[in-house]
């Protein structure tokens, strides 16, 4: 029987991080250039139920059973017992890649969640629906990050622009005109469960600053889906800017995430923001094309490890 293998891309959050998990609207879409890639070989030899796990880039080579019970795999492979009601699956060897920067707010942990379930369940014979697959990898952020809003897992599954509010029914996002991001990654990785649990306490500290910033990013999270399901890019720039300086006001961005949103404004691009947990990762610059180079130039510059283009296309 050969391999099975699934990927999954990586995601960008448009607008709303954080806000979103207070129950604020957020934009997030797919980012196919980084993928993680779960497969999935049967082992006859080995005893019925035993699963090998085979992850070179992080130097792992045991056995599911030698991991910590609240390990992302061990956690989605029981998400896939429990919703196919299956106590063992025939031995199997699980092997697992990706080329998704960890802790830089590019749902490198939803990825390999959705890849596993999708390649677990296949090979079990019964594929798991994306509603099924989108839930299951839900609680496996869940144990990641304590509060997800569910956001990266939906945006991945469903591997479309989505217009996201927590606990109400994905809505895919219209996108009239296509669009180009670059995403750069500032090369300091930040654990989105501690900075969602920062601003947990500074929202308890100070609910009505924080509940302003929360409904002034919901009202920003409006505007951008209205000007990328009209079509008029021209306001989109601002908009980014402007949930940039309500994260700002959050405490989430940091120096260096603040210089390369600088650069690349100076260099020419139409608006700029952190894009996901924030203190750390990546943020993203909307440019046009003709400009694209002169602008990646400015953020090698400002100090990013690497900056990849992102189109931003419809349906
Ligand atoms: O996983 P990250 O770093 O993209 O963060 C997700 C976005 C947050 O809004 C900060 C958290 C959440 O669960 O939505």
């Amino acid at each position: 029987m050969p391999a099975i293998v699934v990927d999954a891309p990586g995601k960008l959050i448009l607008v709303g991080e954080h806000a979103v998990v207070y129950g604020a609207p957020a934009i997030a879409v797919p980012l196919q250039q980084v993928r993680a890639k779960a497969s999935v070989r049967p082992n006859p030899t080995a005893p019925k139920g035993q699963i090998q796990i085979e992850a070179p880039d992080i130097c792992l080579s045991r056995l599911l059973t030698d991991l910590p019970s609240d390990s992302p795999i061990v956690i989605a492979i029981q998400a896939v017992k429990d919703a196919l009601e299956i106590d063992h699956f025939p031995a199997f060897t699980l092997r697992l890649t990706s080329t998704i920067p960890i802790a830089s707010g590019l749902g490198s942990s939803a990825a390999t969640a959705v890849a596993v379930i999708r390649a677990v369940s296949a090979f079990a014979g019964r594929p798991m629906t994306d509603e099924e697959v989108c839930s299951a990898a839900y609680r496996v952020e869940q144990r990641q990050h304590g509060t997800p809003s569910g956001i990266d897992n939906t945006v991945i599954t469903y591997q479309q622009p989505v217009f996201f509010r927590r606990g109400q029914p994905l809505e895919v996002l219209q996108v009239k005109h296509p669009f180009l991001l670059l995403v750069a990654d500032s090369g300091i990785s930040s654990r989105t469960a501690v900075v969602v649990a920062d601003v947990a306490r500074l929202r308890d500290a100070q609910p009505a600053k924080y509940e302003q910033l929360f409904e002034n990013i919901g009202l920003t999270v409006m505007q951008t889906r209205e000007v990328i399901e009209n079509g008029q890019l021209e306001h989109l720039g601002d908009l980014l800017s402007t949930n940039h300086m309500l994260l700002q006001q959050m405490t989430v961005s940091s120096p260096e995430l603040d210089r390369l949103v600088t650069a690349a404004l100076q260099a020419g691009a139409l608006g700029a923001k952190l894009s996901g947990g924030g203190r750390g990762g990546n943020i993203i610059a909307l440019v046009h094309p003709e400009n694209s180079q002169t602008v990646t130039a400015a953020l090698l510059q400002a100090g990013a490890v690497s900056v990849l283009s992102a189109p931003v296309t419809g349906v």
